[in-house]
């Protein structure tokens, strides 16, 4: 019997190529880049500007509009925050570096003066964000808020995607670095909600064997009604 596609098919087929479309480049586990970048303190090629540090990248959809200028200033009010985890931030905004100069005046007055000290880069033309995989899906001639934590591999470790419409909370950004700076330090993962210095659960590749010999400050196991010893809790 030849085979046929049936109109539910062609259409599902029809779909996922159209999500494909869609689809990002760059994404978790992905090398970042090595792309030469104009920016606010002259030009950077990205693998040099992360050598060995945790890096964040984060896009604005562009220079002097409202949410952006509050997220730029919440980055360098939080930038000691950054540098005592040896974190690096570049921002990335699609107007050149002139316009950057002059916005980082209003961005430094509104944010009761906290000073730029991170770079900013240049995308004029719309060609990193693209490369960067940091462009609006549902606009694909507009940058996201996005944002891309890079890790000393340069591959990219954790990535947020907000519309123009939500600013980011840098709280959270603070948050998830502490957490992925843990878990790859330690064979641990951090479960909702948790803050530095709470428990955090034991990887479920660690057996409990295992688990006593790496965490010899002992661990809790949690009774559940499935009578399983997945969830089990240490502090680190
Ligand atoms: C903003 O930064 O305020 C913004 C930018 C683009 C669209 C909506 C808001």
């Amino acid at each position: 019997m030849p085979c046929s596609i049936t109109s539910s098919a062609k259409i599902s087929q029809f779909s996922a190529f159209k999500v494909f479309d869609k689809m990002p480049g760059l994404t978790l586990g992905d090398k970042l880049p090595n792309l030469e970048v104009e920016t606010t303190q002259g030009k950077i090629k990205l693998h040099d500007y992360v050598g060995d540090s945790y890096t964040i990248i984060f896009s604005h959809p562009g220079d002097f509009t409202p949410v952006c200028t509050t997220e730029l200033g919440m980055m360098a009010a939080y930038a000691d925050k950054f540098a005592e985890r040896g974190v690096k931030l570049l921002g990335l905004s699609c107007d050149d570096v002139n316009s950057h100069n002059e916005w980082i005046k209003d961005i430094e007055v509104f944010n009761n003066g906290h000073k730029v000290t991170y770079p900013i880069a240049a995308d004029p033309k719309r060609e990193i964000i693209k490369k960067l995989n940091m462009v609006d899906p549902e606009d694909t001639q507009s940058p996201s808020r996005a944002l891309h934590v890079v890790g000393p591999d340069k591959k990219i470790k954790l990535s947020f995607l907000y519309p123009a419409s939500t600013g980011r909370n840098m709280d959270e950004v603070v948050r998830v670095l502490d957490s992925l700076m843990k878990a790859s330090k330690h064979n641990i993962a951090t479960p909702a909600n948790w803050n530095p210095g709470e428990p955090v659960v034991i990887a479920p590749s660690v057996s409990n064997e295992e688990a006593k010999k790496m965490f010899p400050q002992g661990f809790d196991t949690a009774d559940l009604p499935s009578g399983k010893d997945y969830l089990r809790f240490t502090n680190v």
